[in-house]
């Protein structure tokens, strides 16, 4: 295959620090709304999602009971805290050129409202990308990866509070100003877009009960939207050849037929999600805001300074995870057996296979949806997430055959090649769950998606030994060649 990828194109993986490190509560570390969620194996599967989708107070309550036997998966991670040099080693012989992670904001700031520091988390980090650069890999840093610390929703109510910017942007700029020498590329939101779905974790919202979320999702939202503009801008200052960027979940949506209220409720649902890069990339909110937030009963409180902040400070890049497409349909009721089991609830297409998970599997959709946001921002593209959840198996001899899984990917791969040729500037690419972790949406660790095994089960058991899998090898490769063996 003729590869159009750049001599420099960044190619790596991707983790968040939730899913990986482990290290509850070890040198100070605060508990975050990820280490809040459950994994019960005797709940029914259907409703391992729930918790993602909608908190409650009690498990909230429940999860600060230090003598609680219950099992929080994203406490244990993977102990990337005492494995990240093993780790970014394996990384290395892949020949990574670029590692996507998060900072626990806990580890820094354990409860969010302190004024100083944690000297061992900042500490944590300084070794993590001392140990990076070594072998050449750029670190790409998320600030914020589903990993508010708990107090602030508990105490403040989460991102819906003003104080919280506050918050944040001192976490940032501390991190930020320390890391200035050592990191290029800042994220400073993961799937900014998804606080539609999940504000209990995005924005620190407990839908429970709540009188008017729409309301204080927006409002969390336009919070975040300032935060990430103050600390753009001071990231810009500081460091002068920063990179900024934002990042939105993409799930291409494609009309179920061709009624034109398919296709009018497409655009519709669609801008939904792009409505976070659009004021993030373009600076401004865009025009169907107004209707859309009349629909919906949200008014915003914009203080003075607020807009002028998000004009003068869009990102320089704009990034995105791409896990799969859905369909939309605006008669649902008429379709016979259309409604897929989708994590965000959208329609069966026909025409697509899916994941266990029922994550539609559209490589062509990648192609898509690498043009439609060229063609809207005209901004660098960087592809934060892509990748396969499966369940792998150890054979008799140690080794793990995940062709299914080189399969999605290299699908993926031609894709991203096609829509390079088509002109689009994308710059890099890191695959999610580069190493096993735990899963985000049902806090499995059996939904995995790595070149390296973890040896460890659903309860948090195992040697959490690190295997290469087949496409270890073949990742390898098709980094080699930057892209021409696939
Ligand atoms: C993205 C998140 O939505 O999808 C990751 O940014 C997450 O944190 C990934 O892990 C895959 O989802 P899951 O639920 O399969 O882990």
């Amino acid at each position: 295959m003729k590869s159009y990828f750049p001599k420099d194109f960044l190619w790596g993986g991707a983790t968040a620090a939730n899913q990986v490190e482990g290290g509850s509560g070890i040198d100070g570390k605060g508990l975050s709304v990820s280490d809040v969620y459950l994994f019960d194996s005797s709940m029914p599967k259907e409703r391992w999602t729930d918790q993602w989708h909608m908190m409650t107070h009690q498990q909230v309550a429940e999860a600060q009971d230090p003598n609680s036997t219950k099992y929080y998966p994203k406490r244990q991670g993977i102990d990337f805290y005492h494995h990240f040099k093993e780790d970014i080693r394996l990384f290395a012989e892949m020949g990574f050129k670029a590692y996507r992670m998060s900072i626990a904001w806990t580890r820094i700031f354990p409860k969010g409202d302190e004024v100083e520091p944690n000297e061992a988390g900042l500490a944590f980090y300084d070794a993590v990308f001392d140990e990076c650069l070594k072998y050449g890999i750029e670190p790409v840093v998320s600030l914020s990866h589903y990993e508010m610390p708990l107090y602030l929703v508990t105490e403040y109510g989460g991102w819906p509070n003003r104080q919280v910017i506050d918050f944040y942007v001192r976490f940032a700029k501390t991190v930020i100003e320390r890391y200035q020498k050592k990191v290029k590329y800042w994220v400073t939101f993961n799937e900014i877009n998804c606080v539609k779905h999940h504000p209990y974790v995005s924005v620190g919202i407990i839908e429970e009960g709540h009188p008017n979320i729409e309301q204080d999702k927006y409002q969390g939202a336009h919070h975040q939207f300032v935060a990430s503009a103050i600390v753009t801008d001071y990231c810009h200052r500081l460091i002068p050849n920063a990179k900024v960027g934002c990042m939105i979940s993409y799930q291409l949506l494609t009309p179920y037929s061709c009624d034109p209220d398919d296709v009018q409720k497409t655009v519709e649902s669609q801008r939904t999600s792009l409505f976070f890069s659009d004021v993030q990339a373009r600076g401004y909110y865009p025009a169907y805001a107004n209707r859309m937030f009349e629909e919906k009963g949200v008014e915003l409180v914009i203080e003075p300074g607020d807009l002028e902040v998000i004009r003068e400070n869009p990102v320089d890049f704009v990034s995105f995870s791409y896990y799969m497409s859905s369909a939309v349909s605006a008669h649902p009721e008429r379709l016979e057996s259309a409604v897929g089991n989708l994590i965000t609830g959208g329609i069966k297409n026909p025409y697509l296979p899916s994941s266990k998970w029922g994550w539609q599997i559209d490589p062509k959709g990648l192609r898509t949806a690498l043009n439609q946001l060229y063609d809207r921002y005209q901004k660098p593209l960087f592809i934060a997430e892509n990748g396969l959840g499966a369940e792998d198996v150890v054979n008799e001899d140690g080794t793990i055959d995940d062709f299914y899984r080189i399969d999605y990917l290299r699908q993926h791969i031609e894709q991203i090649n096609e829509a390079l040729h088509d002109g689009v500037e994308v710059f890099g690419y890191t695959a999610w769950g580069c190493i096993d972790i735990i899963s985000a949406s049902t806090s499995q660790m059996s939904k995995r998606y790595g070149f390296i095994y973890v040896d460890q089960d659903d309860e948090g058991n195992g040697t959490k030994k690190r295997i290469k899998k087949a496409s270890f090898d073949w990742y390898k490769k098709v980094i080699a060649s930057n892209g021409a063996t696939l």
